[in-house]
């Protein structure tokens, strides 16, 4: 089926909608992106995502081309036309077309590019890897050192889940300074005797949304949370892991760098956490 998608205020064909050869986004990865995912046709944790794209152009001196009004609007307008109840709405913001290549930016005032498309994925809330868990390896992090803001510099993380691919596993966590920072396109946790550790925020991690709602709702739930980096090893000695992203919600990681956790199936935590955060989150979509 041919998705109908937003492209700078105009709802077009996918064939017909096209981009210059010179902008930004393009030449330079001079832009930023959020993905939000859709339960029962309905956005989740949409006013955090906003949030955080606004916060991401502004770091990168960009404006926010649209009101978070306009934005929603936009989204639902895309699942309305392309029939979509389960899936993804990815949106982009480049620096625009100036017209050549040149490392700096164009003049103020030049028209950015806006991108909104749909990713149908009926089951997405039913992903048969939530009741197996997920594999990883470990692989240095050599990304920039800005990954607070949501760029669509991922070539990194691609090069990372092609090695997880090649040695027959599901997936990559980086490390940094013995430390795991986060995973390819997800957040990263243990669980240790009840308590679930997670790195704290900084420049060195994306700020999940998914993240930000889980950790509040476990807090709801009366379960102990510690905000401090870990090791590889200590993820290796846990009785759980799991990663949370738009894309996945809550997924459990039963290995770690070939090291089997527990009994090798989803613990008990991730498993709560995940009912919990499809649960809450399908109550809050809009
Ligand atoms: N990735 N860390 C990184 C590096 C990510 O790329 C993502 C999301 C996350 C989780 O953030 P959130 O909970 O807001 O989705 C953490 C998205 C899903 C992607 O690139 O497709």
């Amino acid at each position: 089926m041919t998705r109908t998608v937003y492209l700078n205020g105009d709802y077009v064909p996918e064939t017909e909608a096209k981009v210059s050869i010179f902008d930004r986004g393009f030449v330079m990865g001079d832009g930023v992106y959020e993905v939000t995912s859709v339960l029962d046709g309905r956005l989740l944790d949409f006013p955090g995502h906003v949030t955080r794209l606004t916060r991401s152009l502004a770091e990168l001196g960009m404006d926010n081309p649209l009101s978070d009004e306009e934005w929603l609007a936009a989204h639902r307008k895309l699942l309305e036309l392309n029939d979509v109840t389960e899936g993804m709405v990815y949106l982009q913001v480049t620096r625009g077309n100036p017209g050549d290549r040149d490392f700096a930016y164009p003049p103020q005032g030049t028209p950015q590019t806006v991108v909104i498309f749909t990713q149908s994925k009926p089951g997405l809330a039913d992903n048969p890897q939530a009741k197996t868990g997920i594999r990883v390896i470990s692989i240095p992090d050599l990304r920039w050192h800005r990954r607070d803001i949501k760029t669509v510099q991922l070539l990194y993380p691609s090069m990372a889940k092609m090695e997880a691919k090649r040695q027959g596993v599901d997936d990559a966590w980086f490390t940094e300074d013995g430390l795991v920072t986060e995973g390819t396109s997800n957040n990263t946790y243990i669980v240790k005797g009840g308590r679930i550790i997670t790195r704290p925020l900084s420049n060195d991690i994306l700020h999940g949304i998914t993240r930000a709602s889980l950790l509040r709702y476990a807090a709801e739930a009366q379960m102990q949370i510690e905000e401090r980096p870990f090791t590889i090893a200590e993820a290796q000695e846990a009785d759980e892991a799991f990663s949370t992203s738009a894309s996945a919600f809550v997924m459990p990681v039963v290995e770690v760098d070939g090291a089997t956790l527990g009994d090798g199936r989803p613990g008990p935590v991730a498993t709560r956490l995940r009912e919990i955060y499809l649960e809450e989150s399908r109550k809050t979509a809009i």
